[in-house]
Formats: structure tokens, sequence, C-alpha cells
């Protein structure tokens, strides 16, 4: 009798976390922390780039609810303008500071940003540098991306975002702190049929990044890497897909996004998923049981091509045991 209950128990403890893990929208350890640690950032200076809409622009709301002091960058100085001044409409006594940037500018132009950024808010220095500005091409087969494409997605994800971190990375040392967040995706992760090029630079965001902190991680400098599945942004709402493709892709909200951004850094994890099913289930087979993992990325790659080419879901469960493949 009492092997029986016990038997039941295990059963149903086992039922709930499968339904937990159905549900979820983050990785086991990000989901088992708690809200935004407040005291962490209040009163910090925090740098964002790709902050003039989307995802970053949210990150900037919800650090100057908080309590941060942010620095928004982007290229579109008018739209930073216009999120500078609804988030001040907002918080009327936040502290938010507008540094105009292009990542694809060159070491000169981005030497300049980063002395810009260290002397504002009375030369306070940059604590935490959010790295979410991107370039993501429209979805296509690798081969037919162009060397042109090659250059552009490397040097806004890859070169831009690492340059800047090498040339702040030395005033962090000298306060012996400093914290470098980074939106990478599930394709720095797993591969992304469709995002060979995007792929390639989230996944040399995440090798640079987890190296970086490896190296200087006993002087102070935390980097997290965040790896988001497909989130619901405004450009997503709009342009991405299909309404029959959006009706079956669940995306997780920016603002959720935003916020599980904000508790991975403040919790201090290395490394942070933030996604609903499919993607999430995908992500932990590549890391924990490649060889499956790689095989149902396999089994996607040419209908997802198919299924981006006719405007369908490109993130749904059909894809890995739908039957249609392309020719
Ligand atoms: N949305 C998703 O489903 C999703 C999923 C996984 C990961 N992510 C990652 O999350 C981050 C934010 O995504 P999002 O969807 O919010 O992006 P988004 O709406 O496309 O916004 C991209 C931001 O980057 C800025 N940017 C683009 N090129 C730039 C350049 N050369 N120099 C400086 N800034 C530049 C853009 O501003 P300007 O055009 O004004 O420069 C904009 O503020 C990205 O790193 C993305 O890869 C997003």
């Amino acid at each position: 009798m009492l092997g029986l209950v016990a038997a039941a128990l295990i059963l149903v403890t086992f039922l709930v976390r499968l339904v937990k893990f159905a549900t979820t929208d983050g990785d086991f350890t990000l989901t088992s922390r708690g809200p935004p640690k407040r005291e962490q950032v209040e009163g910090k200076v925090v740098w964002i780039t790709g902050a003039s809409r989307g995802i970053g622009e949210i990150l900037a709301n919800q650090f100057t609810n908080l309590g941060a002091k942010v620095i928004l960058s982007a290229r579109n100085t008018a739209e930073l303008e216009r999120v500078k001044s609804e988030i001040i409409s907002k918080y009327p006594t936040s502290s938010v500071e507008v540094l105009p940037l292009d990542l694809a500018s060159g070491e000169e132009s981005l030497r300049e940003a980063v002395q810009k950024a260290e002397s504002l808010f009375s030369s306070a220095g940059v604590d935490f540098m959010i790295h979410n500005a991107a370039f993501e091409r429209p979805k296509r087969k690798a081969l037919d991306e162009s060397e042109e494409g090659t250059r552009a997605t490397m040097d806004i994800n890859v070169l831009g975002t690492i340059t800047i971190t090498r040339l702040l990375a030395p005033y962090m040392l000298k306060r012996g702190r400093g914290h470098f967040v980074v939106m990478s995706s599930a394709a720095g992760k797993c591969p992304a049929p469709g995002q060979a090029l995007y792929s390639a630079s989230k996944h040399a965001l995440n090798g640079y990044f987890h190296t970086l902190r490896s190296e200087l991680c006993h002087k102070g400098i935390k980097v997290t890497v965040v790896c988001p599945g497909p989130i619901e942004t405004s450009k997503t709402s709009e342009t991405n897909s299909s309404r029959e493709g959006r009706s079956l892709e669940k995306r997780v909200p920016s603002e959720r996004c935003a916020e599980l951004t904000i508790v991975a850094a403040t919790h201090g994890l290395k490394e942070a998923w933030i996604s609903y099913q499919p993607v999430l289930f995908v992500m932990y087979m590549v890391q924990y049981m490649p060889t499956i993992g790689y095989w149902f990325m396999d089994r996607i790659g040419a209908k997802r091509l198919d299924a981006a080419a006719s405007k369908k879901s490109t993130y749904s469960w059909s894809l890995m045991f739908g039957s249609k493949k392309s020719e």
C-alpha cells in the first residue's frame, strides 16, 4: 500500500513538472529565481544599445523603473529622443541620456561613444553594458547569403559589440566592477535554418563573452548571456509572418523578455534562456543530448525554409513532427 502511495506521488510530481515545462517561458534556473533585484541596479548607470525600439526600448523602461540611470543608444536619434521623452513622462524624476551610435562605424567612432558614455552622469562610469542591438536579415538559405550581407551582420552583431566591450572593459577594470549583459539568441545555441548568418553571429557572441568572463571574473567583471527564442515585439506583430503563421507562433511578450533579462542579470546568472516550447525543448536537447538535438534540427531544416518562404510559423511543433519536406 505504502509503495503504491509513493509511486502515485512520484507520478503526480512528474506530471506537475511536465506541465510546468510545457508551459514555462524560461530555463529551469532562470524561472526558479525571484523578481529583479532592485538594489543591484538602483542608482547604477545602464548603457543599452538598440534602445530605439523593440526589446531595448522595454529594457530601458524597466531599468528606469528600478531606479537605474540609463543611456540610450542606436542610430536613429529621433526614435531615441521619443523613447527618452516617453520614459521621462512616465518616470519624471528619472535620469536618461541619448547617445546615438552606429555599431558599424569603426573603432575610432566607438571609442568616442565609450568616452562619452563614461563621462555622462557626472562621469559616474558605466556599470551595466547591455549589448542588445542587432541586425537580422530576412530568412533565406545559407548558400544564398552574399558577402555584403555577411559583412553587415558580422560588423554590427559581432565586431561592433566586441569593439565596445574591448574599449569599455578597461574603465570597468579600473573601478573593479562592471557587468556585460549580452542579448544573444536561441540561434546562438542551436542551428537556425534560414538564419545562418544571424546564428553564426550569435554563436560568436556566446563564445566571446563566456571566454571574457572566464578571463575577468576574478577582477569584478560579470557577464550574463541571454538567449531568447521568439519574442513578441511591435516588429513581429506587424511584419514577420502571415496572420495564420502568427496565430501558430507562441512568442514571449517583450515585457516579459526584458523582465527575465533583468532577473538573469541581477541574480548574477551566467546564461539564461527565454522561450516557450517547442524552442526551449530543442535548446535543452541540443545542449544536453546533442546527437538527438541535431537530428531534430536536421528534420526541421528544409521544412523551416519552406515555412519562411510561405510566411507560415517557423517555430511550431509541426515542423518537427509534420511530414512535408522541401525539394
Ligand atoms: N525579437 C526576437 O524575437 C528576438 C529573439 C531572440 C533574440 N533577439 C535579440 O534581442 C535583441 C533585440 O531584438 P529586437 O527584436 O528588439 O530588435 P529590433 O526591434 O530589430 O531592434 C534592433 C535595435 O538595434 C539597433 N541597431 C540596428 N543596427 C544598428 C547599428 N548598426 N548600430 C547601432 N544600433 C543598431 C536598432 O536601432 P537603429 O535602427 O535606430 O539603429 C534597434 O534599436 C537583438 O540582439 C536580437 O538579436 C530578439
